[in-house]
């Protein structure tokens, strides 16, 4: 059983979608950690996945991923980036609009989305790290009404569709950062078991 700890309730319906197969438990299950809410202070995915899976892990005492993710824009230096939940104040949808208004008129639109996981065991004190990246580019206007954050503004290299879009399809986990970090931790989790 591997407790994946995290606040969001769409990352938490994606890793339900991803790897239905394995035996999560989520923070809903563990009454002690109840108003847990790490603060990130780290500069990179690494470092902030790390404080989230060591805090709630040491206070579960069981196995504990948790995710840090974000979108790095090419022209922006990187921004959002480990800033993306936070990085100006108000809902998702203010925050892909002060997006696409700092691009106006910008040529180079690549950025990629990151998701890094930790996975944590509180009796070894231990960390392995599982990292999946998806690059495309950011749009001049939202299309589609699925996902969540910055999915009404990102289409995936490869593809026409935004990752809302595909999300209204169920396509998103064809190309999803998420997905291919929860592939790699799988990869790495089946070969622990032989
Ligand atoms: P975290 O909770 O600090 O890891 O912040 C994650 C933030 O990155 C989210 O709140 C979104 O703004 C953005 N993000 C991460 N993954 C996705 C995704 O799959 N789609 C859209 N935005 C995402």
């Amino acid at each position: 059983m591997i407790l994946f700890a995290t606040n969001n309730q769409h990352k938490l319906r994606e890793v339900k979608e991803i790897l239905p197969a394995l035996q999560w438990s989520f923070l809903g299950d563990f009454p002690q950690l109840a108003g847990m809410d790490p603060e990130e202070t780290g500069e990179t995915f690494e470092a902030n996945a790390k404080i989230k899976a060591v805090e709630f892990g040491n206070a579960s005492g069981v196995l504990t991923m948790a995710d840090d993710s974000g979108l790095e824009v090419f022209a922006l230096d990187g921004q959002p980036g480990v800033r993306s939940a936070r990085w100006i104040p108000g809902s998702d949808e203010d925050r892909y609009l002060h997006l696409l208004q700092q691009l106006e008129g910008q040529q180079d639109r690549s950025a990629q989305f990151v998701s890094v996981l930790c996975l944590y065991d509180p009796r070894t004190k231990t960390e392995h790290f599982f990292r999946g990246e998806v690059q495309g580019k950011i749009i001049d206007e939202p299309r589609g009404s699925g996902g969540f954050g910055y999915d009404a503004v990102f289409v995936p290299d490869g593809d026409e569709l935004t990752y809302a879009q595909l999300a209204d399809e169920g396509r998103k986990h064809d190309y999803n950062h998420r997905r291919k970090s929860l592939d790699a931790f799988h990869d790495w989790w089946r070969q622990q078991s032989n």
